[in-house]
């Protein structure tokens, strides 16, 4: 067995199990969690994710929120929610690798969950070196990247690889041949990008044609329902609604902004994600507290939080992707949880769209 791999039994497939006896011939939902295609593919993910950027080790410096213990309760409640699609980068946070640490942590506590997950990682920026050839997307960084992850992660596949950002100047095609050779020896199965711009993105994808296994399949960009699209990478949204890629949208919440807790601005304190970032002047103008106040309205009338009818609005949108929410405790995904099984009416989305970007 190479130093990187692991093995793959996890359960005891000698002996009967009779909790899998008279399962239907297939499913569309996992613990009331409902699914959805990735994409083109046959993957399916769950439609309420989890973003897992701000896990790590605080203590030690590294500038993440939730800390080992926090982090691995959350992961306790995703899976026991269904919230199975989990993201995470290589680089999270201060390129320190402790996101994945901490996944890899609890798939060692939980090895029989492994195969209940789909693990989405990212890899582009310096990380585990510091030559010139620890970043950027030639094949020895790819490589290199993805069975660092892997040794981190504790697992033997990535069940989708993105690219965290672009790369201009790298081939393409020695990229996707390295992605090649990693899903031919399954160590990742499928490829998406991040932070692509339409300009880069279709080239792209025509390019990744040519390499069957390496196609892309997703695209993580920033989006909410307040800002729309990033201006710079405007149009990437449709165009993956229109060929079949799966849109996965970043800061699906605007980092907290789109709960009920900045309604109150006087009231904004420090362990707030936007206070502690020093960003809450910027993000919460008046305009944009004008637009969350209607939003939060709407939402009380209709008994539910303003999370909640954020991604229940997005979990409708046309193209999108699974929603990678972030946490910093397991009662915040327990409440976003819910957002998978609400289903807004043609009325009601109207009524959210009159108020925001979409
Ligand atoms: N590809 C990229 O370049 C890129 C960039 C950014 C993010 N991402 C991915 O996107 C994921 C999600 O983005 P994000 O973490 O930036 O932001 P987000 O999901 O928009 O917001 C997460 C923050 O919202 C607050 N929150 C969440 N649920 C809440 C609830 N029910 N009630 C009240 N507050 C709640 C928490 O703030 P507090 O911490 O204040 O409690 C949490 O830290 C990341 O984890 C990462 O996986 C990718």
């Amino acid at each position: 067995m190479k130093k990187n791999q692991h093995p793959r039994k996890k359960i005891d497939r000698l002996a009967p199990h009779p909790e899998l006896y008279h399962l239907p011939m297939t499913t569309d939902e996992f613990r009331g969690m409902p699914y959805r295609p990735f994409g083109n593919t046959g993957l399916r993910v769950s439609q309420i994710g989890l973003g897992t950027w701000k896990f790590g080790y605080p203590e030690t410096g590294d500038r993440s929120r939730a800390n080992e213990k926090t982090a691995l309760k959350i992961l306790d409640k995703a899976i026991e929610l269904g919230v199975t699609f989990w993201d995470t980068a290589n680089r999270y946070n201060s390129s320190s690798g402790n996101s994945e640490r901490i996944i890899g942590t609890w798939f060692a506590a939980n090895p029989g969950e492994r195969r209940n997950v789909e693990l989405a990682t990212k890899m582009y920026g310096l990380m585990d070196g510091t030559t010139p050839n620890y970043c950027r997307l030639s094949r020895v960084n790819v490589m290199e990247a993805v069975y660092a992850s892997l040794e981190r992660l504790r697992t033997d596949r990535i069940e989708i690889l993105q690219f965290h950002w672009f790369d201009e100047t790298t081939p393409a095609e020695e990229t996707l041949m390295a992605v090649e050779d990693l899903i031919a020896q399954d160590l990742v199965r499928y490829l998406g990008l991040s932070n692509a711009s339409l300009d880069q993105l279709a080239p792209y994808v025509a390019k990744s044609e040519h390499f069957p296994r390496a196609r892309i399949r997703s695209v993580q960009n920033q989006f909410d329902i307040l800002h729309g699209e990033d201006p710079a990478r405007k149009g990437v949204f449709d165009y993956c609604a229109e060929h079949g890629l799966s849109f996965i949208p970043w800061s699906p919440l605007r980092e907290g902004l789109l709960t009920e807790r900045y309604l109150n601005k006087s009231k904004a304190k420090a362990g707030d994600r936007l206070v502690d970032e020093k960003i809450l002047d910027r993000e919460l103008t008046g305009p944009v507290l004008k637009k969350l106040e209607a939003l939060a309205a709407l939402a009380a009338e209709w008994s539910m939080t303003l999370s909640q009818l954020t991604l229940a609005v997005m979990r409708q949108l046309r193209g999108i992707g699974p929603l990678i929410v972030g946490c910093s405790n397991a009662r915040q995904l327990v409440e976003n949880a819910k957002a998978g099984k609400i289903n807004l009416s043609q009325e009601q989305i109207q009524a959210v769209k009159k108020i925001t970007a979409i």
